[in-house]
């Protein structure tokens, strides 16, 4: 997030994403947990807009997208237009969000916590702005929980990040959003099919703010 993108954040990586994030097996995941949101919602990292497909206008008061990548808020924006009777789209990260204590009842998080500069202080941000009784809706890869498929993630990681935007192989799922005050209900959590097993650990599911 410091300093002017250059070509590759512009013009490549936004296509590569677009590629590995619209798997079939990927979008599975998506139907699956997206349909659950509902009322003044969030998504952290929107870009791409790959989500919209899923989402159901008819029980979304307002839909709020951040995402640091400007060509990918702005494909969200497109795959958006005129979904929701009100929305915003904003060029943020995840560690400030722009958005009031409490304000939502749901966030939607796919495929983003892997890639956020500080994934501790985003959960936290997270959990700041949905409601006490709200609900955290997430697909996330990362820590497998196999010691031989950790080691090769820490092996591939140095070099993976820097082609894949931020991207981290290492970081846990559950345990980080139960270690930033969530109680996570999981949908499911498996090595995902045709996808070298370092890169395709997956936890979904739901989390609430920990009383
Ligand atoms: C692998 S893509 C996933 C995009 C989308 N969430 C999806 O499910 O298809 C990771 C996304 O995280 C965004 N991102 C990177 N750093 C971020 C940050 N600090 N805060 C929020 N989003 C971030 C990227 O710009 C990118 O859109």
């Amino acid at each position: 997030m410091s300093g002017r993108p250059g070509f590759y954040e512009r013009r490549v990586l936004p296509r590569l994403i677009g590629c590995a994030c619209s798997q079939p097996v990927l979008t599975r995941l998506r139907a699956e947990v997206v349909p659950q949101a509902r009322g003044a919602m969030f998504e952290l990292g929107c870009g791409g807009g790959l989500n919209q497909p899923f989402y159901r206008p008819e029980q979304i008061s307002r839909f709020v997208g951040i995402d640091p990548n400007l060509a990918l808020l702005d494909a969200a924006r497109a795959a958006a237009a005129r979904r929701f009777a009100d929305s915003a789209f904003h060029q943020a990260g995840g560690e400030a969000i722009p958005a009031a204590d409490a304000a939502f009842d749901s966030i939607v998080c796919t495929f983003t916590l892997c890639s956020v500069t500080d994934h501790p202080r985003t959960i936290a941000e997270m959990r700041r702005v949905l409601k006490p009784d709200g609900v955290l809706l997430f697909v996330e890869h990362g820590r497998a929980p196999d010691s031989g498929v950790q080691r090769w993630q820490r092996i591939v990681e140095p070099v993976w990040k820097r082609l894949a935007g931020n991207c981290h192989l290492t970081r846990p799922i559950a345990v980080a959003l139960a270690d930033q005050g969530f109680t996570v209900e999981p949908m499911g959590r498996e090595y995902i099919a045709r996808t070298p097993r370092p890169l395709g650990w997956m936890e979904w599911g739901r989390a609430v703010r920990t009383a």
